[in-house]
């Protein structure tokens, strides 16, 4: 896959992650459009990357996100890649009984069905595409969950599981279904206050963009990113290891 000359949808290009993708692909020779919740996020993303178009979306609403379709669709007729990156991530716990599971739904729309409703909307248009790709961002913990953010391990679980079927469904189309899981990010992804440290099990977001590049470039359908390679490796070996 072409790194260069796409123009490209990154949800929740505001921040961490995204942001670093936005810088990166950017820095390739991309166009880039991003959206999310905070317009003044958005407009700083734009005041220091002149050249970056941006829409305020919550992609986890059904009108929002039609509402991006359309404009997009009629703003960017070359749009030929579409990255699902935004994401929210909570702590659940059960003991305190269906309380803490007030934002568990957002959860799952945010992180799970925002990303499958976008990829159906915008799939008969990336098929028209010669070059064209849907890259979701799972994570290492789609492998082995963290127990204190149970429901955000659970829809990245479903990423990962509806990624092979979504890959497998476009075998024969001009649109590659990428899936790449980071590790640790040194973002805000747990709030402003509990933002990691890079180090041995955090990986930068600008790390992790430049993974994403590589897996394009590669054509590395399936990658897992520092200590999530691990994790995924070690699922394998004991998926082998039970099914001789
Ligand atoms: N950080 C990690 O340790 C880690 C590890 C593995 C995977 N990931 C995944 O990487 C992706 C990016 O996360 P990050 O670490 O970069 O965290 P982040 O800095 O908090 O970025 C998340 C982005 O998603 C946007 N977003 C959240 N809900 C949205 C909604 N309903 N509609 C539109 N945009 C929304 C946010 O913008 P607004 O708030 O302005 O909407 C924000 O820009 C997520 O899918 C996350 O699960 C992160």
């Amino acid at each position: 896959m072409k790194t260069s000359g796409n123009t490209v949808l990154i949800t929740g290009g505001g921040s961490g992650i995204g942001l670093a993708l936005t810088e990166a692909l950017m820095r390739s020779g991309n166009q880039v459009v991003i959206c999310g919740r905070r317009r003044d996020r958005l407009k700083a993303v734009q005041a220091r990357m002149s050249g970056v178009y941006f829409r305020v979306c919550d992609v986890s609403k059904a009108r929002s996100r039609q509402a991006l379709v359309d404009w997009l669709l009629s703003e960017f007729r070359q749009l030929n890649v579409l990255i699902n990156n935004a994401g929210i991530q909570r702590q659940v716990n059960f003991l305190k009984g269906p309380k803490d599971l007030r934002e568990a739904d957002n959860e799952v729309a945010t992180n799970l069905m925002a990303p499958i409703h976008l990829s159906a909307q915008l799939l008969s248009h990336l098929r028209g595409k010669k070059e064209a790709a849907i890259v979701n961002i799972s994570s290492g913990l789609a492998f082995t969950p963290l127990a204190f953010v149970p429901v955000y391990c659970a829809t990245k679980a479903a990423v990962h599981s509806w990624s092979l079927s979504l890959r497998h469904q476009l075998r024969n189309t001009s649109v590659r279904v990428f899936e790449v899981a980071p590790p640790m990010v040194a973002t805000e992804l747990a709030g402003e206050r509990n933002r990691p440290e890079v180090g041995d099990y955090v990986m930068s977001a600008e790390a992790v963009a430049d993974g994403v590049l590589k897996a394009l470039d590669q054509n590395q359908y399936e990658i897992a990113l520092g200590a999530a390679a691990n994790l995924l490796a070690e699922r394998d070996s004991l998926f082998s290891a039970i099914n001789r």
